[in-house]
């Protein structure tokens, strides 16, 4: 057992007393539902869940996150089970490092809060695979999510492993757990259409599978119309509102509530806003939902080839509250905040009140509940206009795509769209401090490019075969590479001979380097959404009379994770493979002997992992540049303090990169995202699609990648290795960390600013006007009417300190004189 191993192990069984001792006397909850909320034991309730995937932090991350989630109101974790990281060879299991769900469950647990298992084990998730192992796809007679047996049979296995394990840990709610739900399959009804009849009694199946565990806690599909009862059937989307649950008796549940969006190479950044995000939540509460899940709640990073798609990038930000690294992402993580702790102080009107709507037209609503005479309202307005509204003696404004929450239906508490929380201005600053930074020392060597010998030998191959073969069934998904490799002769009554000639290479994705003779003559990528494509080389300099070798390195960037029958979507060189002269098709090689090679030859002999000794030592000197399929290999120290740590690779083109011989992700820096379809402004009103207001365009798709503090040598040295396949050149590399530069905010009258620097003390007041001022960060303008006092108020309560409140009144802030509402425009330096 190597060093790491064994710390592996220590941990695990320090892990296991504690819980052991800290659980064994947890409460058993009785959890079941009715039709109109979730119950615990017997008592109706709201439940706020955010999604937090395991593997996408690690589990030093774990307790600050749920911590922060906790803190923002969120009373439940949800996670998926990702099967192809947990068991990816048939039978060998890895629960291990990132992979600890037992760790995980119990860290939501510590912190008190709920969990949700949304076992699949198919996932979607923009996952590798969807999560499926493609060791699966391997096996005789397999089809995916259908009534086949020998699928069937495996997905029992695993759910089992996984019910199992939970059992044995007793982290089930009816155990004293903190698991109130379980999910099987996920979103089957998108795409049941597509298996007819094995389609309805797979699901059929499926339920049976899940209830045959007998764990007395309610399981879920979602999107999933048919679901048989007791199952519920739950909703996915940016607005879930108007969805009806397939049985009165069943309750009202929004399982996905997309907090922003993925990204693929060459994606834009999604910006879905706070205030939209809020409409969404606050209309779900208004129409009845009781239990809601933000996906995601922190998205986190695709560390090492687990992100699917393909093309989804190793940032998995999403937009959520919480950013990739952990930081709370405001305004959005704040005013969701106050919105969970309203809704949550109403959960008993709100889960056995009496509902009435009266409807004023122009899709505006006013929505009481009343129970023991007590009533609370929602007022929605899902036009983009304000609209008045008279409600018992009063009118109400209600400002265009919000909602406004008045917990004793007369005094307004909370609009959706009146955003009172600070907005964060976050900077990545370099760890070297000081004017001199000393340039990072770089080490390189080369990737062996692969050819066929004379004598028409390729050592370690995995195969031959005179045809083409799909490029993740050869690799079982062991690497993103896999060579092509054939040879031919050209003679001189050849009709090649002495035509201008031209490879010609049909390929389903998504990267192609394509050598001749040893030479590189060319590289081409799949476009973002059509991942198959023609690469085409003229060649006929590089022929040689006599044997030729035509090599093929084809990269994979994930697979896919979504569609029916996405299981058999073609990757690698799936051909033709021709030559071509004067437009015709000479000679079709696709048939040929075809040598196969798995891997890289660095990934074999672990270039990646620094304690390697290599039989040919690392170069110093002469360092290439914008060169393709090169190894660099440099150290850094770690950076001090407690901040995000991150890689700007800014410079490099494609690759993969690793820390202390860990895995960060896949990098693409020179990938750009499109060019247009961002504005500097963003109207929230209307409905969300995921490329409204999104930004970043004809940036690179992805230039930070996040190095987790654990991967990272206390206070020493670190390695920093990148495969490079493009091209590109690593002197602007640089460690940085992420802090607070700034902060703003413009809260309305009433309302309480806290205003925080995060682990920084507010330096400076930049801006502050308490009247009728406008602008946003950066822009604020004072307006006709404002106190004169309110600068130095804010001042002194907040100059010097990591945080402050101020209460938003003239009576805290002096008197404006203006006659309309007032409102705060703050602006301060961290
Ligand atoms: C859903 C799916 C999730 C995720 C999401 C988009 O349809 O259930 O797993 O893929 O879309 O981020």
């Amino acid at each position: 057992m190597s060093y790491r191993e064994s710390l592996v192990l220590l941990n695990c069984l320090c892990w296991a007393i504690l819980a052991l001792a800290l659980f064994s006397s947890a409460e058993k909850l009785s959890v079941s539902y009715d039709g109109r909320a979730l119950t615990i034991n017997g008592q109706r309730k709201i439940i706020i869940s955010g999604s937090i995937h395991y593997p996408r932090s690690t589990p030093e991350m774990w307790p600050f996150l749920i911590d922060k989630a906790k803190e923002g109101g969120i009373d439940a974790i949800e996670t998926y089970v990702f099967w192809n990281a947990h068991e990816p060879q048939q039978g060998q299991y890895d629960f291990s490092g990132n992979n600890d769900l037992v760790r995980f469950i119990r860290t939501v647990q510590e912190q008190g809060l709920y969990a949700i298992l949304r076992i699949g084990p198919y996932v979607c998730a923009e996952w590798n695979y969807g999560g499926f192992p493609v060791w699966l796809h391997n096996l005789p007679g397999i089809e995916f999510r259908t009534k086949n047996k020998v699928f069937m049979d495996e997905m029992e296995k695993f759910s089992t492993v996984i019910i199992n394990t939970m059992k044995d840990y007793e982290l089930f709610a009816s155990q004293g757990g903190p698991i109130i739900i379980a999910q099987i399959e996920n979103e089957y009804g998108n795409i049941k259409g597509s298996y007819g009849q094995a389609g309805n009694e797979y699901v059929k199946w499926c339920a049976d599978l899940a209830l045959s565990y007998d764990l007395s806690i309610p399981w879920i599909m979602c999107q999933e119309d048919d679901a048989p009862h007791p199952i519920i059937n739950t909703c996915n989307g940016f607005y879930c509102d108007q969805f009806k649950p397939n049985s009165k008796n069943s309750p009202k549940m929004w399982t996905e509530n997309w907090t922003g969006w993925f990204k693929a190479w060459g994606s834009r950044d999604p910006l879905r806003t706070a205030e939209d995000l809020a409409f969404a939540v606050g209309r779900f509460f208004q129409y009845g939902g009781t239990l809601q899940n933000y996906y995601m709640y922190h998205g986190g990073t695709n560390f090492g080839r687990t992100s699917g798609g393909p093309y989804i990038t190793t940032s998995y930000d999403y937009n959520a509250p919480l950013d990739e690294y952990g930081n709370k992402a405001q305004p959005k993580w704040g005013h969701l905040k106050q919105l969970h702790d309203l809704v949550k102080s109403m959960e008993e009107v709100l889960t056995y009140g009496e509902v009435n709507h009266t409807e004023y037209g122009h899709l505006t609503t006013a929505t009481s509940y009343t129970y023991k005479g007590k009533s609370s309202c929602f007022f929605g307005n899902a036009e983009n206009g304000d609209r008045d509204i008279t409600y018992g003696n009063t009118t109400y404004k209600v400002r265009g795509w919000s909602v406004s929450i008045l917990p004793d239906c007369k005094t307004e508490v909370y609009n959706t769209a009146e955003v009172n929380t600070q907005t964060t201005i976050w900077e990545k600053v370099s760890s070297q401090v000081g004017n001199f930074k000393e340039p990072m020392q770089w080490q390189w060597r080369d990737e062996k490019i692969e050819f066929v010998s004379r004598e028409g030998e390729v050592a370690d191959t995995a195969m031959t075969a005179n045809r083409l073969l799909d490029q993740k069934v050869l690799t079982n998904d062991s690497s993103d590479y896999l060579w092509y490799i054939t040879s031919f002769h050209l003679s001189g009554s050849d009709p090649l001979f002495g035509k201008n000639v031209t490879l010609r290479v049909k390929t389903s994705g998504h990267i192609l380097h394509a050598f001749l003779n040893g030479r590189h003559i060319g590289s081409q990528h799949a476009q973002k959404d059509k991942y198959s494509f023609v690469f085409e080389k003229k060649i006929s300099d590089l022929l040689l009379y006599g044997f030729n070798q035509i090599s093929l390195l084809s990269a994979t960037v994930g697979l896919a994770n979504y569609g029916a029958h996405f299981e058999n979507s073609e990757v690698g060189v799936h051909g033709p493979v021709e030559l071509m002269a004067d437009g015709e098709t000479i000679r079709n090689l696709s048939s040929n002997e075809w040598y196969y090679k798995v891997g890289l030859d660095g990934e074999k002999s672990e270039f990646f992992n620094p304690n390697c000794q290599l039989m040919e030592p690392w170069n110093y000197g002469n360092l290439p540049l914008n060169q393709n399929f090169v190894w660099y290999k440099t150290t850094f120290q770690t950076p001090s303090g407690s901040e995000a740590v991150i890689v700007d690779l800014m410079g490099m083109g494609k690759g993969h990169a690793w820390v202390n011989g860990l895995s960060i992700g896949r990098y693409w820096p020179s990938y750009l995202s499109i060019e247009n379809g961002c504005s500097s402004s963003c109207d929230f009103r209307g409905a969300y699609s995921d490329g409204k207001c999104a930004t970043n365009c004809g940036k690179p798709t992805q230039r930070w990648y996040h190095i987790p503090r654990s991967y990272l040598n206390c206070g020493g040295e670190n390695t920093l290795i990148l495969f490079e396949e493009f091209g590109g050149t690593p002197l602007d590399i640089d460690i940085q960390t992420t802090r607070v530069k700034k902060v703003c905010a413009m809260p309305y009258a009433g309302s309480t600013l806290e205003l925080s620097c995060h682990d920084r003390t507010i330096s400076d007041i930049k801006f502050v006007s308490f009247g009728n001022p406008h602008g946003t960060c950066d822009s604020f303008q004072k307006g006709s009417c404002e106190s004169s006092t309110a600068l130095s108020v804010i001042e002194e309560a907040c100059v010097g300190q990591r945080e402050c409140s101020i209460e938003v009144s003239e009576k805290n802030l002096g008197s404006t004189g203006c006659k309309k509402r007032n409102r705060l425009a703050v602006q301060v330096t961290c």
